[in-house]
This record gives C-alpha cells, structure tokens and sequence, in this order.
C-alpha cells in the first residue's frame, strides 16, 4: 500500500484528493479534533472497508469551544496520532493550522436551527454553530463521498446529516457505533483528564444507562419523567459528579417526550472534576 500522506494547507489537500478522484477513487472522510483513540480510529476502519481513498482531519477547531472551555489544553498527540492513522491504513491526514482554516477576515457561519436547542446545545451555547461550520468548510475542502460520524456524539451526527440534507451536499453521512472501554466508559479523548479516582467512577455513567434500558425493557409502565427521575439518582450517587443535563427524547427530532414511542435516545452529560463528560443510549421501544 502507497505510503500514508500528510497536507498542512487545502491547496495540497485539493491536489492529492483530486488525484486520487482521477484515479476512480471513491473518498472516505473522517473529521476528528485529534488525541485519537479506538473509538476514532473504528471510524477510519469503517471508512477504509466502504473506500478506496480515506482521509481523516485532525484540527482543534477553535469556534466550538466556549471561552471557559478546555481549546487550550486540548490534547495535540500529533505523532501518536499520525502513527495510528498510519495502522489504520489512512490514505492522507490533514492538519491545519488556525490560520489556514480561519483567516482574520473570515465571517461565514453555518448553523442548524431546532435540533440544537436541547442537550449540549443548551449547555454549551455556540457549539454546533463552530462544528458545523467546519464541518461545512472540511466538506468543501475534501469534497467527501461518505463522511463517518460516531454515535458517542450523538446530537452532533444528526446535526450534520440535517446539514448535509438541508443544504444539499453530495455526501453520505455514515453513523458509527460507540466504542466502549472494557468497563463500558465511552472512549474519548477527554478521558486522559480523569484523575484515578474519577476514571474509576466514571463507568457508573454507562452503567446507570444500561439500567435505565433493562427496566423499560421489563415493560414497567412509568411515565418518561419517573424514569428520567430514577436515572438522575443514580448519576447524582456517582461520587464528586455534577449533572450538566440528562434527556430522554425522540432519537431523530430530539423533541422532548412525554410518552414512551419509538426509539428513544437517553443523553446525559456529566461533569467530574473539570472534565465533562457525555454518553447516550438508543431504546427502542416498540421492540
Ligand atoms: P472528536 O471529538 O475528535 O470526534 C471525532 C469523531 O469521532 C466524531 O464523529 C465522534 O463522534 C467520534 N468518536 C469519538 N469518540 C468515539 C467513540 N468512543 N466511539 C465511536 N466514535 C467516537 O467530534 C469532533 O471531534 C468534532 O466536533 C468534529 C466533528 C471533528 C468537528 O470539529
């Protein structure tokens, strides 16, 4: 296999993306911010199985993080990363700098209204606004046949397809499952803030949600909000855990619920010293 090749600037990123289009290549995209680990990379293997031509983007997107969130400490392993890009069999890795991609006079802004008033819309304001926004810009610059998105950001995937839909783009929109620790913590890069402490705590967060899943299973027939009061028990018994939110709402218009139909996504996010956390789950209902 041809060796792995890397752009710093969308000029060369265009030149090797169309060479390999000449080629017949179909391309497969993966956007990341970076400090990768299983969980990015299962969408780069996911990628690779469906196409020729795999690129992933690794770029800390400074318009989706709040002034008092984590931008600056934000983990930039880049060696660790391009080594596993390189196992993965990725094709090109680009990493812009803030300038490239954000020059002083640049004033565009895509946003995606409704489906990002509730869950991490609320809580972080202005966050979906900087993801699409350059998630809108990566499309135009790679030019993607099929983009893979995980399901751990769950609001974000359909976010994008909404953006993808609604504006046209020639890009299928591929969601992945979580990859998940041993333990069930959701993999993500913040996980490497934990101290011992809040990692050996913060399975509990997967585990109150699988919980949650069983007794609906058991067809008990409580309304939505005791179940959302059983969990935020639960996740309020986690030691040193905040609630930032908990939500059960339909897993496709994310609309609040009040009766239990369809598939459900449960989506919380939970704060443990200075790192949030987030997870879902998808409950299917009518099964
Ligand atoms: P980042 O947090 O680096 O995540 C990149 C992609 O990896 C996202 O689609 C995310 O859902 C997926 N991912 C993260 N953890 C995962 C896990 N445990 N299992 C499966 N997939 C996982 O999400 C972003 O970056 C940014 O917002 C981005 C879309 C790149 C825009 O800046």
């Amino acid at each position: 296999m041809a060796e792995m090749q890397t752009a710093t600037t969308i000029a060369q990123l265009r030149m090797l993306v169309s060479c390999a289009k000449k080629a017949g290549s179909k391309i497969g995209f993966v956007p990341t911010m970076g400090a990768l680990h299983e969980g990015h990379m299962s969408l780069a293997h996911e990628a690779r199985k469906h196409c020729d031509f795999v690129v992933v983007s690794i770029f800390v997107n400074p318009m989706q993080f709040g002034p008092d969130e984590d931008f600056h400490r934000y983990p930039r392993p880049l060696l660790d990363d391009l080594k596993l890009c390189t196992d993965a069999g990725v094709n090109l890795v680009f990493n812009p700098s803030v300038e490239e991609m954000f020059p002083a006079d640049f004033t565009t802004v895509v946003e995606v209204n409704g489906l990002t008033n509730n869950l991490c819309g609320k809580s972080r304001p202005g966050h979906f606004k900087g993801v699409t926004t350059v998630v809108m810009k990566l499309f135009g610059q790679v030019q993607p046949d099929a983009a893979y998105l995980g399901q751990k950001d769950a609001q974000q995937a359909l976010v994008i397809k909404r953006m993808a839909r609604d504006l046209d783009l020639p890009v299928d929109i591929v969601i992945c499952p979580t990859l998940r620790e041993a333990d069930g913590l959701a993999m993500s890069s913040r996980n490497r803030y934990l101290s011992s402490e809040q990692r050996s705590v913060a399975p509990l967060i997967f585990k109150s949600l699988c919980l949650l899943k069983e007794e609906m299973g058991l067809g008990k027939h409580k309304l939505i909000s005791q179940y959302r009061e059983d969990l935020l028990k639960r996740l309020e018994a986690i030691p040193k855990a905040l609630i930032d939110y908990i939500e059960i709402v339909d897993a496709d218009s994310l609309e609040v619920l009040q009766t239990m139909s369809g598939a459900l996504l449960v989506a919380v996010a939970i704060r443990l010293g200075n790192t949030r956390l987030i997870d879902n789950i998808i409950i299917n209902t009518s099964a």
